[in-house]
């Protein structure tokens, strides 16, 4: 039997102890420097203790680290305001959180109240998180068994079929829920358009649409969001992950017919839109500039360029990037490590890479030499 620790075993157990990290370098117990290219999971946006968001969040410990919701905070209001600049939802309204799976619990029940329905459309391959409501609209079967039958009613389609949308749309729907690139479902870019065309089928049909960037949003793919490079407007738009400079973060950004609708205490969290958090988001806004993300997009096709380079096959956008490597997955990860570079697992078949944005050329490149090394270990 395992040897048991005090932390319940929920996750795969990578044989490997950190304790500190500067930029894009995690660093073990022994000292041993590994090259982070999965960030966390893409929560550790700007790398480890990155200068502006250490001292961001410092300053912040030493005055209000929690304020609760009912209480009105400067920062708060900053930070939103901030946020909202960077979105493409005229006029919306922030429900601040803790993590992504949160936002999109949240994004559900506002669904449901502005529309009056309950049903859901989501999509096969598709991961939003793993509490009650958000686990109905994820997809994975292994994650859902247990709980078949306490979870929403949610159709499941193809993903990048806007006509599979179209189809299964009836008068129960209250909205589709999506990813503009899968991430877990094996980083999954759809066809040119899907997002354009999904709104437009919402629009016609009186269907919410509720885009989940909260993997591919916060810069990761070259864009602050992708629904602003494909020029659509989410009803709801939910972000997480390294929007807070990696203090724990989420929220649902709600445009104004949903807002309107949603009415006091339906959602609420004592740590929501906490000052920590807070400061996190505004040190996290200022870095991330146009010409940080003009750098995110050129990086991302040059590299995935040099993977492709390898014979193997690479998708994604940006500094989110999956490599297609069937039966290998596991085994390469581990190769890997060895190596001392960090990379993720996505679906069953692809390594994920996602790497902090502020990463270096030569450290793609040291990636790209890995996962060379590793790859020829196992001809
Ligand atoms: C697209 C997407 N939605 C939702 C979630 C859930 O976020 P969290 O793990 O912060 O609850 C994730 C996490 O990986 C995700 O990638």
């Amino acid at each position: 039997m395992a040897e048991r620790t005090p932390i319940l075993p929920l996750y795969p157990n990578r044989g490997l102890s950190l304790v500190g990290g500067e930029g894009a370098y995690l660093i073990a117990r022994d000292g041993s420097r590994y090259l982070d290219l999965m960030s966390n999971y893409g929560a550790s946006l700007l790398g480890q203790a990155h200068p502006a968001v250490t001292a961001a969040l410092r300053g912040q410990l030493g005055g209000l680290v929690t304020l609760h919701g009912s209480f009105g905070n400067d920062l708060r209001l900053r930070a939103s305001m901030a946020l909202l600049r960077r979105l493409p939802l005229p006029s919306a309204e922030l429900c601040w959180l803790n993590s992504g799976t949160e936002a999109i619990e949240a994004a559900l029940k506002f669904a449901i109240q502005a529309s009056g329905r309950r049903r859901f459309i989501a999509c096969t391959g598709g991961y939003h998180g793993k509490t009650l409501g958000a686990l109905a609209v994820t997809h994975a079967g292994k994650y859902r068994a247990l709980f078949d039958g306490l979870l929403l009613p949610v159709d499941h389609v193809p993903f990048g079929v806007a006509a599979s949308v179209e189809a299964a749309i009836t008068t129960e729907t209250a909205a589709v829920i999506v990813e503009p690139i899968q991430g877990e479902g094996g980083v999954q870019v759809p066809p040119d358009g899907y997002l354009g065309e999904l709104r437009e089928i919402c629009t016609a049909r009186d269907v919410l649409l509720i885009v989940d960037e909260i993997q591919t949003g916060c810069g990761r793919t070259g864009t602050f969001t992708v629904s602003e490079r494909e020029g659509i407007e989410p009803d709801i738009l939910c972000l997480g992950k390294g929007l807070a400079g990696g203090v724990p973060i989420g929220v649902a950004a709600v445009g104004a017919t949903v807002a309107e609708r949603v009415t006091r205490g339906i959602h609420t969290s004592t740590f929501g839109g906490n000052p920590l958090a807070a400061a996190g988001v505004l040190a996290t806004l200022s870095i991330l500039t146009p010409e940080l993300l003009a750098r995110v997009e050129r990086l991302g096709a040059e590299w995935r360029e040099s993977l492709t380079a390898l014979g193997v096959e690479v998708r994604g956008r940006g500094l989110m990037v999956g490599v297609v490597l069937p039966g290998r997955q596991d085994q390469l990860l581990k190769e890997l490590q060895l190596e001392r570079v960090l990379a993720i697992p996505a679906g069953e078949d692809v390594i994920r890479f996602l790497p902090p944005l502020i990463v270096g050329e030569a450290e793609l490149e040291r990636g790209t030499e890995a996962l060379r090394a590793s790859l020829r270990k196992r001809e």
